[in-house]
């Protein structure tokens, strides 16, 4: 493919991609919101997910701002919400913790009616609902903040990307949760960076290989939605693969830096070692080489597979030099005669989680906007095209990637505990996993 390695084009293009990353969120230049301006109103927050992530971020969000109450909780089960209800209530008095027995909402479609009841929404469930939550928040004209990924599908990313621009036009603020745009190691490391420190970033290779995650085994008496939703992290229209599901964060930071999104990706996977009955039908590693419009290759690797070595980082090469980062708070930039450029001191930094709330609640405050969603999208977008990589053996460009119906979540508001999921087990109960070379996607 042709060289297009420009150094005046890259840094503006960086320079300008900034600000949908969230690279200059330290310093916002933004739009005012005067309609959306609560200086000194009550906050109230709901929560749609109410799992760890979710139990987390509401706490995070009290924490933010002192005059914020939480109001209204929604998940698909009730000993979920429960959970979540008892542990906040045990760390926050009820002032904060203001949710009336008639603002819990247990199932499928409980995220409207709390949505319905929040100014701001905390978005938590598994990936594959977010698109129609994050959707219908915006229509109700709600501050938002979702976790990553934001989608698994492709008409899920449209649905984001077409939110996501309304959002900006309501002057809505938008947090997604890839909180190393809000971590003080990567914002120093990205400074450095646009500063042409380590000249044009040419390459890199970006890390997830850990020993896995949890598994919820089948239950007697569940039907099979029941079992999906609980053991959720194995199926792809609920979770998106764990190259989506945790690995994005590497991809993302790879594309803050490199200042785009790629053009195409080639891969490798499987599952070699976890393909238990409770497994679903994700692989347990994925092996992508992404390639940017200016001939910049990013070489992806995420692995869950108990007994290797973990390895979750960034590594990127520049024209003059080299930069390390991990969600750590580690960030060393050197150059290539070994000297030191800099390296980070993160003794005093700010938890990246509470730092994503902290920004958001000042910003409504401010009458300003934060608006992460596209970024949020099109980071999802990468790690779906790696998957359709890998899972297919093919090369996969962005654009065809976009072009095709990819569509495995289904409305929401048309399921219930008795319905079938959108993908079945056979009658060994496997579930059909991903073939390269017979796999499909254009
Ligand atoms: N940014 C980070 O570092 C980070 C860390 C952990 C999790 N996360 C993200 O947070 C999300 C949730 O992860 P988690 O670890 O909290 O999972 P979890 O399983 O602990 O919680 C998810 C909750 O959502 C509920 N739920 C599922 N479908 C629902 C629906 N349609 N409506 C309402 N509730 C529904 C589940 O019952 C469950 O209680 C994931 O997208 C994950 O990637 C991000």
């Amino acid at each position: 493919m042709e060289q297009k390695k420009n150094n005046l084009s890259r840094r503006n293009f960086v320079k300008s991609s900034s600000l949908l990353t969230g690279g200059l969120l330290l310093a916002p230049t933004l739009l005012k919101a005067s309609s959306w301006q609560y200086e000194t109103k009550k906050l109230k927050i709901a929560v749609i997910g109410c799992g760890g992530r979710g139990t987390g971020a509401v706490s995070q969000a009290l924490k933010a701002d002192n005059n914020v109450e939480l109001v209204a909780m929604a998940d698909a089960f009730e000993d979920r919400l429960e959970k979540a209800y008892s542990s906040l209530s045990k760390m926050f008095p009820t002032d904060k913790i203001n949710v009336k027995p008639s603002h819990k909402f247990v199932g499928f479609g409980s995220y409207k009616k709390a949505i319905d009841a929040a100014d701001v929404v905390i978005l938590t469930t598994p990936p594959g609902f977010r698109p129609q939550h994050f959707e219908y928040a915006v229509s109700q004209d709600k501050h938002v903040f979702m976790e990553k990924p934001v989608a698994t599908d492709i008409a899920g990313i449209k649905k984001v990307l077409e939110a996501a621009k309304k959002a900006k036009a309501k002057k809505l603020n938008v947090v997604v949760g890839l909180q190393r745009h809000y971590q003080a190691s990567y914002l120093e490391a990205y400074k450095r960076i646009q500063n042409g420190d380590i000249g044009n970033i040419v390459s890199g290779q970006v890390y997830w290989n850990s020993g896995g995650v949890w598994v919820r085994p089948r239950e007697e008496n569940q039907t099979e939605m029941e079992y999906q939703m609980r053991n959720w992290y194995y199926f792809n229209w609920i979770c998106g693969d764990h190259i989506l599901e945790q690995h994005i964060h590497n991809i993302d930071v790879a594309n803050w830096f490199v200042g785009g999104y790629p053009i195409k990706a080639t891969g490798i996977g499987g599952r070699e070692v976890r393909k238990g009955k409770d497994h679903g039908h994700i692989f347990d590693h994925h092996v992508v080489e992404f390639e940017y419009e200016d001939g910049t290759i990013i070489s992806s690797q995420c692995r869950h597979q108990p007994g290797t070595k973990n390895r979750v980082n960034e590594t990127f090469q520049g024209t003059k030099g080299t930069v390390y980062t991990n969600g750590g708070g580690s960030s060393i930039l050197k150059r290539y005669d070994g000297t030191n450029i800099y390296t980070h001191d993160n003794e005093n930094d700010i938890n990246p989680y509470q730092q994503e709330h902290n920004l958001l609640f000042k910003s409504i405050r401010n009458g300003e906007v934060i608006s992460n969603a596209e970024n949020g999208a099109k980071s999802t977008m990468t790690a779906i095209m790696g998957r359709m990589a890998t899972y297919s053996g093919k090369e996969i460009t962005w654009d065809k990637a976009m072009a095709t119906y990819h569509k495995l979540v289904p409305d929401e508001d048309t399921l219930n505990f008795d319905s079938m999921p959108p993908v079945i087990r056979d009658e060994y109960g496997n579930y059909p996993v991903p073939i390269p070379g017979q796999t499909k996607f254009y």
